[in-house]
Parts: C-alpha cells; structure tokens; sequence
C-alpha cells in the first residue's frame, strides 16, 4: 500500500570532514556496505520499492551505487567475488530510483517538501540514511520501517519513531510528547526540535524514519522557518498533530547514530562482531 520512501541525502555530513569532503556520507560503509545501502534495504524488506533521493551537490557516488557498473560486472564475472554484488543487485533490478535535488541546504522539512515532485499524493517512508536501525539485535526480524508501516495500517497518520535517550543528550533531538495509547504508541500533542537543555517535554527522542501522509506538504510550505532559520519537519509534525492524528512510536531492535563518529564507530563494531564474531 505504500510504495514509496523518500531518503533526504543533501546534508553536507560536516561531522565527517574531511572524509565527506568529496564523497558523501551516506557511501560511507560500515563494514563493506554503505550506509545508504542499509537504508534501502530497510525500505525494500518494508514493501517500499519507489525510492526517491533528494541529493545535493558532490552525492553522485550515490546514484553510481544504484546503478549497474557493466565494467566490474564483467570483471568479476565467474568468479566468488560475485556474490558481494548479488544484495545490490537485488535492490537495483526491483527497486526504481528517482533523484531530485535540495539546492539550498534548508533543513529536513526542506529536503522534505522537494521531494514533493518523487511523492505526489500518497502516503511514503523517509529514512534518514545515518541512523542505521535493527528490529532485532540479530538483523533478522521485521526492520523498523516495516513495523512503522504495519502501525499505519491500523491508524492510517503520520507515525514517526521514537526512542528514549538519556536527559542529557535530548537537545540534540526532536523530541515529542502527548497521551500513551499503549507501552509503544503516543499519540502527540507536543513537539520540540532541539529543546534548550532542561526544558524537553519528554525524553523521547525523533529518529531518522517517518511515515508521512501526503498532506504533510501543504504543512510545509505554510511552515515558517524554525531553529537555526532552518525550515523543521517537527514543526510540521506539530501542525498535523494539532489539525489530525500523528503517532509516535517506540520502536523494537536499535538504532546506531552514524551521523556521529561515535555512533558509526559503535555500529562498526557491532556489525562486525555480528557477521564476524565467535
Ligand atoms: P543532519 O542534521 O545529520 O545534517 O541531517 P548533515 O548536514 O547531514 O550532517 P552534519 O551535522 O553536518 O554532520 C539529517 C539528515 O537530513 C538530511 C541530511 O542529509 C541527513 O540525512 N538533510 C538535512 C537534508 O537532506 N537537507 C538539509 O537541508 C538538512
């Protein structure tokens, strides 16, 4: 039923310089595989096979991995070596890829909105490629993307994940509250992107997977610009909850900040030891 998922890959990964100097981050790999590839996955494994990338400047490397490379094909033809493409390949023969690009690096709720032209009217996912999640700590249970999309069956709203993060590290989320409908469900009534510290109405943190409806485009091109002059999907998120229904969800498995040297570090490890390891 939704077939679409929009990965916002304009930002310019300044955490990762100089390495996203002249390639994005979203090729940066964990392990072998760039992050961008796990997001996809996600998306795919999800039923969401209409991917549509708003990109920027300096992120053609991301649609060169969607594409076929005739030369390495050949090159590695028959040999073992083959079996590292057979993922991608899987992805590029039964997915479609759609680039439009951000030109000013407005924020999210701007990246958002461009893609408005890949969407159209129908519901679709957005997966922020670094935040690399698990529905399981094996990888082998439903992705988080395919949970949310069970969950918009039943409410047929914006649903956006959720996780609880320590006090101390709440400014550097969206964070949402409102009245819990079950352990894992909050229907919301208040959103804050990157509340001042000691002033986050919960400690439920906004990752990077979204379920939108359609009229989340209207929302944005009414929405002023908010924190750091940038134009905010939470604010957004805010005026569908006040007009509707948007429903935040605790999420099951885990979710690796790759946007933070830290996070991409930890997830390097943990990957590894899950591929690797005795
Ligand atoms: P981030 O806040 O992580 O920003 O954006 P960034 O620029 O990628 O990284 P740093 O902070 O400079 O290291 C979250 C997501 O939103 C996208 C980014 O590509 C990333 O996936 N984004 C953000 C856009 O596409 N456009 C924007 O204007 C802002």
């Amino acid at each position: 039923m939704i077939k679409k998922c929009l990965f916002p890959v304009a930002g310019y990964g300044t955490r990762f310089l100089p390495a996203t100097k002249a390639m994005p981050k979203e090729v940066l790999p964990i392990l072998d595989k760039p992050l961008v590839q796990y997001g996809v996955e996600e998306a795919f494994a999800a039923g969401l096979t209409d991917i549509g990338f708003v990109t920027g400047r300096g992120k053609r490397a991301i649609e060169d991995h969607f594409d076929m490379s005739y030369e390495l094909e050949h090159q590695i033809a028959g040999t073992g070596k083959e079996r590292q493409l057979a993922g991608i390949r899987e992805l590029i023969e039964r997915c479609s890829f759609s680039y439009t690009r951000q030109i000013h690096m407005r924020g999210l709720g701007d990246a958002i909105l461009k893609g408005r032209t890949v969407i159209g009217d129908e519901p679709f996912g957005v997966v922020l490629a670094d935040d690399l999640c698990l529905g399981t700590d094996d990888g082998r249970g439903p992705g988080v993307l395919q949970q949310m999309v069970g969950l918009y069956r039943q409410f047929r709203c914006s649903i956006v994940a959720v996780e609880e993060v320590p006090a101390e590290e709440a400014h550097k989320y969206g964070v949402i509250a409102g009245e819990a409908l079950s352990d894992t469900l909050i229907r919301v009534t208040d959103m804050v992107e990157k509340p001042p510290k000691g002033t986050a109405p919960s400690n439920l943190a906004i990752i990077g997977r979204y379920i939108l409806t359609p009229d989340i485009f209207e929302i944005l091109e009414n929405t002023e610009p908010g924190k750091n002059g940038e134009l905010q999907i939470t604010d957004a998120l805010l005026t569908q909850a006040g007009q509707g229904c948007v429903i935040a969800y605790k999420f099951a498995g885990r979710r690796f900040d790759c946007g933070s040297v830290e996070g991409f570090v930890e997830a390097t490890n943990f990957f590894y030891q899950l591929k690797y390891g005795g």
